[in-house]
């Protein structure tokens, strides 16, 4: 099956591009690498450089190779970052996204798997959070994501395309072997942050800020649902499958089911990395929700996923392997 994968160059688009290769699939990714990086993509897997909002860039793409299916993960993805630019983020996440389903249209294929968020629930009524929650994002990014849903919805509604939206939760930790991880240019995500300063030792460096300490929470700080990107990976190829044998449209919620706070994490670590991870309480950080806890039944239920990776300490231990043997990230890898 020719796959393209948009932002396949990315932290969880580079694990999926090779998840497809090494299962038969033919992944070709388009990537801006604005955010991604060369180095994370096998070389086996074509690359085309170029930018969703590049209407005739897409024309052409689509025009020259077969696709059977496209995934999408190029998004800008800082909950913080959106409320500071929110134009920029329905530009990039919604108008781009629009430019992509109209090429495929175009083009006549009509599959595809949308990287949603817990960021679409906002504030949640309860826990863990199931696909009947309500979705009342609090944040131009969350929403971003929301009217993507309801875009596909409509387009699916009128037969253009059959869809998966997956919902990720917190996205965690690297390969086994340590090869290939998270690297974001600012970095803002906590696991790779207490990481680096677990590395970096007590005396150097900035130090950890904990966002928040008086949220409605056991111990005042955020709690979230950490997944591992190979779990996030799988459910992408396990939603391929679903499409390809002529499965509805649907999104699915996909989370550990099970919370840690901020000061969870930090404690994990330590324990994981032998070494002291200093930190320094901050005030809360603007559009964080308290609480994020996934109800991924729905998914195990009707695609069989279940995560390989569930428990906090293994994650950290994957990704303190590449975070331990990159303090670069993909800066000393060769291309
Ligand atoms: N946090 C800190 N200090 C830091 C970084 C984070 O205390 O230096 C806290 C945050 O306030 C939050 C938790 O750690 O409570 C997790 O923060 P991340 O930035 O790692 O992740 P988010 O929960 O903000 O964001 C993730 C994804 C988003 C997605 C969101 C759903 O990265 O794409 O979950 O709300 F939208």
């Amino acid at each position: 099956m020719d796959v393209l994968v948009v932002g396949g160059a990315g932290y969880i688009g580079s694990f999926v591009s090779r998840m497809l290769l090494a299962e038969g699939y033919r992944p070709t990714v388009l990537d801006n690498l604005s955010l991604g990086h060369r180095a994370a993509l096998d070389p086996a897997i074509p690359l085309v450089t170029g930018d969703l909002a590049d209407a005739g860039l897409l024309g052409r793409l689509f025009s020259e190779r077969h696709f059977d299916a496209v995934m999408h993960f190029a998004a800008l993805a800082s909950v913080a970052e959106s409320v500071q630019m929110p134009l920029t983020y329905y530009r990039n996440n919604v108008a781009n996204t629009l430019n992509l389903l109209e090429a495929m249209r175009h083009a006549g294929v009509g599959r595809f798997i949308f990287s949603s968020s817990a960021a679409i629930f906002g504030s949640p009524e309860r826990i863990p959070i199931d696909e009947h929650h309500p979705a009342r994002p609090i944040n131009p990014y969350g929403r971003s994501k929301l009217m993507v849903e309801e875009i596909l919805q409509d387009a699916a509604a009128a037969g253009d395309l059959q869809f998966v939206a997956l919902r990720y939760f917190n996205a965690a930790g690297a390969s086994r072997d340590g090869r290939m991880g998270e690297d974001h240019r600012c970095e803002t995500h906590l696991i790779p942050l207490v990481l680096k300063a677990a590395l970096k030792g007590a005396q150097n460096g900035p130090t950890l800020k904990v966002f928040g300490t008086d949220y409605p929470t056991p111990d005042g700080t955020c709690v979230r649902d950490y997944i591992h990107v190979s779990d996030l990976a799988r459910a992408h190829l396990l939603a391929l499958d679903h499409l390809a044998a002529g499965g509805a449209s649907a999104a699915f919620n996909l989370g550990n089911g099970k919370g840690f706070s901020v000061m969870e994490v930090i404690a994990t670590a330590e324990k994981v990395t032998g070494r002291r991870v200093a930190f320094e309480t901050a005030a809360r950080r603007d559009g964080d929700p308290p609480v994020l806890v996934a109800a991924a039944d729905r998914i195990s239920r009707e695609l069989g996923w279940q995560p390989a990776f569930p428990t906090l300490e293994v994650i950290i231990e994957t990704a303190w392997k590449w975070h331990a043997s990159h303090p670069g990230g993909y800066s000393a890898v060769a291309a």
